[in-house]
Parts: structure tokens; C-alpha cells; sequence
């Protein structure tokens, strides 16, 4: 639980917004390898080639960009540009001039990007800068029209936000969507507590490392936002934090990169997350109805966790445990 301190987005009496606006024009200006990233984390792309500098300045801790995503063709937000990396990847996809719209608040990263942006056309015959347009912003603050955009994409973002700020965050990301849009949003999240002493480490919880909510937080915290559907794509390792490190723990913590996709609907049933369980129906008839959904006889369907929860302990079903990598809402 945050504290009333960071609530108020102050710690050590500094601006915490300060300090991360800080944290990031130095990680623009002088590339900082250990900055976020998850390794083997990038998505290749046919015809994409992507700047060194624009490599370098990856501050992602999964990866947003997914074609699933991406068949609607309307405007995509990214939220936190860092070095361009995504918004040109998410370019890739719709190849006009302001098909993607980037948010930086920080005038260091947005030169950085745009600089990376200008390099990248001139190694890609079919990318234009103009396909990506940088505007100076914040996530509390989204500088385009209510239920504009298709897509929002934030990645490692969010995650440096105190509680109020994320929730406002949230807010903003639900205000600017079309109502059949999806958010697509990449965080580490915490297997354990982060002791308060660390959560209130400006520095480090800039750097995506002591801010982080555990998952079931930043799943309760997507619903609060109006999220009704989550899906989860993806789950693994991102940092071990160790007592040598970091001498407030007396054991290591396990950081896990999430990525999810959100959309703002709301199933007559409650909040569904699909974290990839699945259940079949093993009984004596050929189909049984549970949850409003029929279950044919030994055909395993995708049920999201309140479902999988119902039906745990009823000997006719079987249940499979998260693959943590769904690629589509289940049936119930
Ligand atoms: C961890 S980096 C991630 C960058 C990029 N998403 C990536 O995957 O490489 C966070 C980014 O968010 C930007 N940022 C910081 N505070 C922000 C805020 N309040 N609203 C929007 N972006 C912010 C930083 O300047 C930085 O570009």
C-alpha cells in the first residue's frame, strides 16, 4: 500500500515528478543499457530496420506491438515515446502520416526520438517521420479528444506512477478511447511486497524497479479504470532484486514483466481476465451448460479465471493452469 507521502507524489520531500522527468532526459542523452528492458524483448518486423540509437534506447519491459491488435486501422497513442523504438514499429503497420501519435513530456526524450525517427526513415524506404507525431504531454493529461484513438500502447511507463497518478492515468487512457479500443500495456508487477523503504526510493522506482503493484493490483487497478476485459500476453522474469543490492530485504524479490490487453467493456457477468486457463468438460453427456456457455465433451475452451474458479472442484471439468499467453477473450 502506497503511503500518504507518495499519494501526494512526493518522496524524500523532492518532486517525485521531478526526479522521473530527470531520470529520462539523462536516459535521453546518454543511452542507459540497464534502464528497464527486457532481453530478447524485440519484435522483428519484414523491411524494418531500426536505428542503433533507437536500439540502444529501448526502455521497454516487454513489448506492446502485436498484429492482433493492430486490424482496426484507426489512430494508435503510444504513451512515454523513450528513444521511438515502439511508435515505429506500430508505424510499420499503418504507414500514413500521423498514424501514430506519441506523448513525451520530457523535451530531451522527444528531441531524441524524433532524431532517431529522422534516422529511421533514412534507413527504411517505407517510413516517413511524418508517420509518427511527437507531441509534448503527459499520461494525466492525454493531449487528444475524448474516444479518438483505436489503441493505446504505454510500455514501462505506468509502472513509475504513484497510485493516484496511475489511476488518473488510467482514467485519461479510457477517456480518449472508441469504445470497441484496446489498451496494450507492458509493466513489471511483484511475486512479493516491495518494503516501503524501497517504494519510496525516488530514483529506483523511476527506473521501473520499486514501484511495481503485485499482479492482482495492477489487474484490480485496470478494472477500476473500467477495463472489463484483460487478457494477458505475456509473463516472465524482468529482475531479481537481491538483499546485496539492496539491503531493505532480507530476501530476493522476484520482478515478472507483464503484458496485458485491455478493453473497456463490461461483461453482464463481471470483470473476465484471461490468463490463459482452460476447461473441458469430461462427463458422461455429449455437452453441459455452465456459466451460460456449453461445454462440448472433451473439447478444451479458454474461460477466463472467475470462470476456472466456478468450476475448480467440480469433478466433470478439467482444468488446465495459466499459459499466460492468450491471443483471444474465451468464452466466459
Ligand atoms: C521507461 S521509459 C519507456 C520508454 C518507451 N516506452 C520504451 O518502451 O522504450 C518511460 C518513458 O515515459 C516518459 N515519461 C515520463 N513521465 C511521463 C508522464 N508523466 N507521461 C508520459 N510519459 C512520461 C519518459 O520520458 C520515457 O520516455
Amino acid at each position: 500500500m502506497d503511503t500518504a507521502k507518495e499519494r501526494d507524489g512526493v518522496i524524500d520531500g523532492g518532486g517525485y515528478l521531478d526526479r522521473v522527468r530527470q531520470v529520462y532526459a539523462g536516459a535521453a542523452l546518454d543511452p542507459d543499457a540497464a534502464l528497464c528492458c527486457v532481453d530478447g524483448a524485440l519484435r522483428q518486423l519484414p523491411g524494418l530496420v531500426v536505428p542503433d540509437r533507437m536500439l540502444e534506447m529501448n526502455y521497454g519491459c516487454g513489448s506492446t506491438v502485436d498484429p492482433d491488435d493492430l486490424g482496426g486501422g484507426g489512430p494508435i497513442l503510444y504513451v512515454g515515446v523513450g528513444g521511438g523504438l515502439e511508435a515505429l514499429q506500430l508505424a510499420w503497420f499503418r504507414r500514413r502520416p500521423g498514424g501514430v501519435i506519441a506523448v513525451d513530456p520530457v523535451p530531451e526524450m522527444r528531441r531524441e526520438a524524433e532524431r532517431n525517427l529522422r534516422e529511421a526513415a533514412r534507413l527504411n524506404d517505407w517510413f516517413e517521420p511524418a508517420f509518427v507525431t511527437l507531441l509534448d504531454g503527459s499520461a494525466a493529461a492525454l493531449p487528444v479528444p475524448d474516444g479518438s484513438i483505436d489503441l493505446v500502447a504505454q510500455n514501462c511507463l505506468f509502472n513509475v506512477l504513484m497510485r493516484d497518478d496511475l489511476a488518473a492515468a488510467l482514467r485519461e487512457v479510457r477517456r480518449v478511447l472508441v469504445p470497441s479500443g484496446r489498451f496494450v500495456s507492458s509493466d513489471p508487477v511483484t511475486t512479493r511486497p516491495i518494503p516501503q523503504a524501497l517504494r519510496d526510493n525516488a530514483t529506483l522506482r523511476a527506473r521501473c524497479i520499486s514501484g511495481c503493484l503485485s499482479f492482482d493490483d495492477y489487474i484490480a487497478a485496470l478494472v477500476g479504470a473500467g477495463f472489463g476485459e484483460i487478457q494477458i500476453r505475456a509473463r516472465r522474469p524482468y529482475r531479481l532484486l537481491l538483499p546485496i543490492e539492496h539491503p531493505e530485504l532480507d530476501e530476493p524479490i522476484l520482478l515478472l514483466s507483464l503484458d496485458a490487453v485491455a478493453r473497456p467493456v463490461a461483461p453482464p457477468d463481471g470483470p473476465r481476465v484471461y490468463s490463459g486457463r482452460t476447461a473441458t468438460y469430461r462427463g458422461p453427456d455429449a455437452a453441459l451448460s455452465a456459466g451460460g456457455f456449453v461445454f462440448s465433451r472433451g473439447m478444451p475452451m479458454s474461460v477466463s479465471d472467475r470462470t476456472a474458479a466456478a468450476l475448480q472442484g467440480r469433478d466433470e471439468f478439467m482444468l488446465t493452469p495459466p499459459t499466460w499467453h492468450v491471443r483471444a477473450a474465451g468464452c466466459c
